[in-house]
């Protein structure tokens, strides 16, 4: 989703911004632009299309000055285009403005301005604000941005700057993420840390409804009433490299790679003696006991971890778990006590839909446990318990090292509850631990087989549609598989409860079209096996996912079987999604997609 870059210091800011946005990419774009002031004013340049393109205009004619805003836009009001992209201006092109987020009430203030004379000529919603900032200015850029944000409706993060104060950048969040970088003699602004992480490791992470105000040698934070707020500042002790590639070819790749060692840093310290450690929760025994259903919301690929956390709390716990995806979740009107804790699981910690879920589960007295990969993002910060998943900076836009972490969130949790609440006696906690300990090598062992799936994926890639199908755990594994598998490669896959084929998808499989199925659920793998034969009477082409010892078996049912290391059922999800990522990555290859950056989508999604 759209990305801000604003800079204001003793360099050519052209280059700080194109490499802020440059480090910004990962969120998914389709246009790019810059504004700086230099010697002839404010000075725009804006482009469809990738960063390059916007470079290659301003290698023709570089823009030199020590202030200015970037933005890398993906589009939701208009088209992307030259013109819809930012930064935009108002009619005098005194004043420039770039935005993530959505104004709700555009139209009726596009209207207003219009009527009093302001010459509008995009089809953004950010345009307005431009032209809102200039009819509101009276000599002071802050007030009249704070006098803006009164009159706009939705959710926003802002870069502002006018040729009237050329030494102010002025930065406001309301609901989408925004981070002041503090430098020396220099200052930045970044919707996302690794955006300034080269030039400075200081950072202030403003609230929603807070504002700063830039100058080369001075950072000030206030409210949108102008009252000063004082903030320890926040260093950031990780480093850039391992946000970069590392000599893979892609940032998926090297993101599935990492899941060892994601696995084994999420579990780290939580463990001790056979025994779930998670002191950073508040949750006591005695809150835990009161606890009577648990509610997980999310999106997405998250949404996929918290089907898995669903039945992993209620095989541990044996209380009931709802998972909602969040777009839903509050707008159903569920029912949400003091005694529901809500789950809401999500790697950026800014997913709109997400942190609107929490906030509502809040306003209805629940207690909320975030689990999330991002320290000090929104969610994080708003959740009274949050289990940090410490997968490391996941930069391509389709998750894996962060799915794979939160299901070793849920399991961990699962655990912890059932120790704390005598559910479950200690040798079977212990037992639990104990496998959850080998994943991270059974994962090695995996990856160290990437070429068989690259050969599977090969064969589905020059197919048009497909299924995945399983039962139990491995149903909510299908349905992370296929979504991967959906967002890279662009190949239609529908994921299928293996039982339910018959109640209409069956006449959907035909000669050769590829099944993947997945059969490592204890009992229910003969039932799966009976579904995987009713797939390949009428000519469907299944590959087989099994533990090792059951190869044999499958391989008399299916074409191909690729086994995995054999874990208990219940963490079954930790391994068998490994060779689905891998599968998605090459068939996209195969298709020879971006593969980091997927058509049409945004890592980060901070509109509803
Ligand atoms: C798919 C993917 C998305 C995200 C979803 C939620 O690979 O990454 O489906 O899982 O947009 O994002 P977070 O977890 O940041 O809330």
């Amino acid at each position: 989703m759209c990305g801000i870059v604003g800079y204001v210091g003793y360099r050519n800011s052209q280059d700080i911004l194109i490499s802020g946005l440059r480090k910004l990419e990962y969120r998914g774009y389709d246009s790019a632009g810059v504004a700086v002031f230099t010697n002839a004013g404010l000075e725009v340049k804006k482009a469809k299309g990738r960063l390059a393109v916007l470079e290659s205009h301003l290698e023709e004619r570089p823009l030199n000055g020590g202030i200015g805003i970037g933005h890398t836009r993906w589009a939701t009001h208009g088209k992307p285009s030259d013109v819809n992209s930012h930064p935009h201006t108002d009619t005098s092109s005194k004043f420039s403005v770039v935005h993530n987020g959505i104004i709700e009430n555009y139209l009726e203030l596009k209207e207003e301005l219009a009527a009093a004379g302001a010459k509008f000529v995009s089809e953004t919603d950010t345009e307005v604000i431009s032209h809102l900032i200039a009819s509101l200015y009276e000599g002071d850029i802050v007030k009249a941005v704070q006098k803006a944000v009164k009159r706009m409706r939705g959710a926003f993060a802002l870069g502002v700057l006018t040729e009237h104060e050329p030494e102010k950048l002025v930065a406001v969040r309301l609901a989408s993420p925004l981070i002041i970088g503090v430098g020396e003699g220099e200052n930045f602004i970044g919707s996302d840390i690794p955006a300034i992480l080269e030039y400075t490791r200081n950072v202030y992470i403003l609230n929603d409804g807070e504002m700063a105000v830039l100058t080369k040698n001075d950072v000030t934070l206030m409210t949108m009433e102008g009252n000063v707020i004082s903030r320890e500042m926040f260093h950031v002790d990780w480093d850039l490299v391992t946000a970069e590639k590392a000599g893979f070819d892609s940032f998926m790749l090297k993101e599935i790679h990492e899941q060892p060692k994601a696995y084994r840093d999420t579990m780290g310290s939580r463990i001790a003696d056979g025994r779930v450690v998670l002191k950073e929760i508040g949750l006591s025994a005695d809150q835990l006991k009161q606890v009577e259903r648990v509610h997980i919301v999310a999106c997405g690929t998250a949404y996929h971890a918290g089907l898995v956390g669903k039945s992993v709390i209620e095989k541990l716990v044996r209380i009931p778990v709802e998972t909602d995806v969040a777009s839903e979740y509050r707008y159903r009107d569920p029912i949400i006590t003091p005694n529901t804790l809500v789950i809401v699981v999500s790697q950026s910690g800014e997913t709109a839909d997400t942190l609107a879920a929490l906030r509502e589960a809040k306003r209805c007295g629940a207690r909320v446990l975030a689990i999330t990969n991002v320290v000090g993002s929104s969610v994080a910060r708003e959740a009274d318990d949050v289990i940090t998943t410490w997968a490391g900076p996941e930069i391509a836009v389709a998750s894996t090292k962060a799915y794979t972490s939160q299901l070793i969130a849920f399991y961990l949790f699962g655990l912890y509850m059932a120790q704390e609440l005598g559910i479950r006696d200690s040798a079977y906690i212990a037992e639990v631990i104990a496998a959850l300990e080998q994943l991270p090598e059974q994962v090695q062992a995996i990856l160290e087989r990437a070429e068989d799936m690259k050969v599977y994926a090969e064969q589905v890639a020059k197919h048009n549609s497909l299924f995945f199908i399983g039962r139990g755990l491995d149903y909510a594994v299908a349905l992370e598989g296929s979504l991967k598998l959906k967002e890279i490669s662009y190949i239609h896959s529908e994921a299928y409860a293996a039982g339910e084929l018959k109640h209409g998808t069956l006449a959907l499989i035909e000669d050769d079209i590829p099944v993947i199925a997945l059969a490592t659920q204890g009992e229910l793998i003969e039932k799966t096996v009976s579904n995987i034969k009713e797939v390949t009477a009428r000519g469907g082409y299944v590959y087989g996912f099994v533990f090792e010892g059951d190869e044999g078996e499958m391989a008399k049912s299916v074409n191909h079987v690729f086994a995995i290391p054999r874990t208990l059922p219940l963490l079954a999800p930790a391994l068998s999604v490994i060779p689905l990522q891998l599968l998605s990555y090459y068939a996209s290859l195969a298709r020879g997609n971006d593969v980091d950056k997927p058509r049409n989508l945004a890592k980060s999604v901070t509109v509803e």
